[in-house]
């Protein structure tokens, strides 16, 4: 793989002697869905799927990039000089945002960069393409330029960038999984600490399968900027009866007791979801140390639940992925994983449910929607990094 992007490199860029390669992974969450920008807990994992990077430093300010997935666009020229975000950037809008991002935490970049690309991530399938570009974006100009940050930074300087370059206002678990990733284990984070530990999942009789539904649809960003904002609404309702800085640092008592200082139902519904997924992510870390797979199954299902009629964030393709799941034997848990709307979902399979689980789903999903469904029996792996 990295020769045959080395040997893409040097058609594209001239000779490759002094480049060098990265890699930073996609993400799929298992539980703690729509918890990071409210002060909850998360808890994905990195997958082996990810962004490819090879790059080399240039003499001068020029920014040239080239991805392998979007051939078509030939390769886009830029300056260190023009780190503004515009339409025609098109998919390099990350990678700039991510330099746009470096500057601002006042790390000036002394040069230009060349930089080729190819990821194996389907692109926009809430599998996290675009914050493992940015953390491999991250991860180039640390080591390029020998900046003193650490993969904890490189996470937060992805997110700044997707914030305030790429106008999405998405919380911090996608860069941070990318970043921090580690093989065989999912990473419990408090975002509002951003105190993480590892939990080794290692499940001895079943497999993690993500199914895409090859469905995205529109408005996502602004479906997801509007719960945010009604959380937050939500929050300074709460804090007029109750001392709170999130919606995670409620019980499911403590918000019961005082959501009627919540004054719409949507966004009740929307803080009610904030605060039993938090619990219920809590509940399901502890569950998997005691190799109780069933109950972190149970708590998948509710997640789904609630994203459903309380979040309202799944959709007729993903909820019909569920059903079917949930009516196969030897299926522990499913449930929408990502910012929704379209997207994939996550399961948990007993081994020998995991062939009639691809075909039966395979089968039925076609037979409703009129398009495949996309599998992928996934193994969990380390975070962003250098190749060479
Ligand atoms: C998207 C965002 C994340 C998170 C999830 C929902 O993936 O980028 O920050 O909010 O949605 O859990």
């Amino acid at each position: 793989m990295l020769e045959k992007l080395k040997s893409e490199f040097e058609k594209k860029f001239g000779q490759h002697d002094d480049v060098r390669s990265y890699f930073a992974p996609g993400r799929v969450n298992l539980i703690g869905e729509h918890t990071d920008y409210n002060g909850g807990h998360v808890f994905p994992c990195a997958l082996t799927l990810g962004t490819y990077g090879v790059a080399r430093k240039r003499e001068d300010n020029k920014l040239r990039f080239y991805s392998l997935n979007f051939e078509k666009l030939g390769v886009m020229e830029s300056d260190l000089n023009d780190l503004k975000p515009c339409k025609e950037a098109n998919w390099t809008n990350y990678p700039k945002g991510v330099m746009w991002a470096y500057e601002e935490r006042g790390y000036k970049l002394p040069s230009g960069l060349d930089i080729l690309i190819y990821g194996n991530i389907p692109n926009g399938s809430g599998l996290s393409s675009s914050a493992s570009l940015e953390v491999l974006t991250g991860v180039i100009l640390k080591d390029m330029f020998g900046f003193d940050v650490s993969m904890v930074d490189i996470a937060l300087i992805g997110q700044y960038s997707e914030n305030n370059f790429n106008g999405c206002n998405c919380g911090i678990m996608d860069q941070f999984a990318s970043a921090m990733g580690k093989k065989d284990n999912a990473i419990f984070l408090d975002t509002n600490t951003l105190e993480y530990e590892y939990a080794p999942v290692v499940l001895e009789d079943a497999k993690i399968v993500i199914i895409n539904s090859k469905v995205k649809h529109s408005l996502v960003d602004s479906a997801y900027n509007d719960r945010r904002n009604e959380c937050e609404t939500a929050l300074k309702e709460l804090q007029t009866v109750v001392d709170i800085k999130t919606l995670g640092d409620l019980t499911e008592e403590e918000f019961e007791a005082h959501k009627d200082a919540i004054k719409s139902e949507i966004r009740q519904k929307r803080a009610k979801h904030a605060v039993y997924e938090n619990q219920r992510a809590i509940k399901a870390v502890e569950a998997l140390k005691e190799n109780d797979v069933e109950t972190f199954g149970k708590l998948m299902n509710a997640s789904h639940v609630s994203l459903r009629d309380d979040y309202e964030v799944s959709c007729e393709e993903i909820d019909i992925l569920v059903d079917l799941a949930w009516a196969i034997d030897g299926v522990v848990g499913s449930r929408i994983t990502g910012g929704g709307f379209g997207g994939c979902t996550v399961s948990i399979v007993k081994n020998d449910a995991v062939d009639h689980f691809v075909e039966s789903i395979g089968a039925k999903y076609k037979e409703k929607v009129g398009h495949e469904a996309e599998f992928y029996v996934v193994d969990i792996g380390d975070g962003a990094g250098v190749l060479n």
